[in-house]
């Protein structure tokens, strides 16, 4: 019987140094857009795609994230005190069950692959996903449960991906693609942050995957790649060589990278506008704002 992907690992123990000096105290997946947490948006896709354990890679500095999954018992009397149901409800929608969610610890920034490597022993011999929650995708049908529902089509290794600019492509791992199937890509290998003019595409892999534990045994080889760090996209890469496929899936959506300043805005901004009580507002506040530009020029 094939398996199901109840298991999600959140990597969450950069240093977020691109936010300094926020992240001096605040973990970058706490910020918020609007008022969510980037880390909940996470956690509601990884649900809306049945993921039944959510695994936190955690590092020193990032107790604000566990107590933002904790109960608020104090907070909940007060509102329930104040009759305000609605805050209530809000609230509780974002509880986790006792045991659902674990923490485990990265000692050391060694790279994302290092993170993912340090969550093997809950994950097992089973295919998981991974979330960067700093990768904000904004969709009628949350990502990951697009890629779900593929992997449960086509088994294999998936890795989200979107064309970038090639100036952008030695930023990302890159596809070497084998066929362009559309939403689809079966690949040769992946390549993480080529050197400028040798990306194999354009295809970036981004912040949403679903592995082999074939990638899990690779890791064991803890091999140093680009940047001196543990790289994901290389196990992916050495699991392709030994015999895996690994696909690239073009998803339905729009992607924020929330773990660069201009991209946060931008998240900010689009999620923002989506709300119906922040619409109006703030669209003449920017409306005004291009106008005055405008003017000025
Ligand atoms: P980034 O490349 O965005 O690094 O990591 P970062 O440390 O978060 O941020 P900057 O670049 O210093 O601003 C991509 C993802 O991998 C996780 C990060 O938490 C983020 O979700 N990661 C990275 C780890 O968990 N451990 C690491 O050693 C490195």
């Amino acid at each position: 019987m094939r398996k199901r992907v109840t298991k999600a690992i959140f990597p969450v123990a950069g240093l977020g140094t691109r936010f300094l000096p926020a992240t001096k105290s605040v973990p970058k997946e706490i910020m918020t857009l609007v008022d969510r947490p980037l880390v909940q948006y996470a956690i509601d896709e990884a649900r809306a795609a049945g993921i039944k354990e959510f695994i936190f890679v955690t590092s020193r500095g990032k107790g604000a994230l566990e107590d933002y999954f904790d109960n608020a018992p104090q907070l909940e009397q007060e509102l329930r005190r104040k009759g305000k149901t609605e805050l209530l409800e809000l609230l509780r929608s974002t509880d986790m069950e006792s045991g659902e969610i674990a923490y485990m610890r990265q000692h050391k920034p060694l790279g994302l692959g290092h993170a993912v490597w340090c969550a093997r022993r809950l994950i097992g011999n089973e295919p998981f996903a991974v979330i960067l929650p700093d990768d904000i995708i904004a969709a009628e049908k949350p990502c990951l449960a697009q890629m779900v529902e593929a992997f449960e089509k086509t088994p294999g290794n998936f890795v989200a991906a979107m064309e970038v600019p090639p100036e952008k492509a030695s930023s990302y791992g890159i596809l070497d693609i084998k066929e362009d199937m559309g939403r689809i890509v079966s690949t040769k290998g992946l390549v993480e942050k080529p050197a400028h003019g040798e990306a194999p595409s354009n295809l970036a892999v981004i912040g949403r995957y679903i592995l082999t534990p074939k990638v899990l045994q690779m890791l064991n080889r803890k091999r140093t790649g680009a940047g001196g760090e543990i790289q994901l996209t290389d196990a992916i890469a050495d699991a392709r060589d030994a015999g895996e496929e690994v696909y690239g899936f073009r998803f339905e959506g729009q992607r924020f990278d929330c773990g660069s300043k201009s991209g946060y805005l931008q998240a900010t901004v689009a999620f923002a506008l989506a709300r119906p009580e922040l619409r109006d507002d703030l669209w003449a506040f920017l409306n005004d704002i291009v106008h005055a530009e405008k003017a000025a020029q």
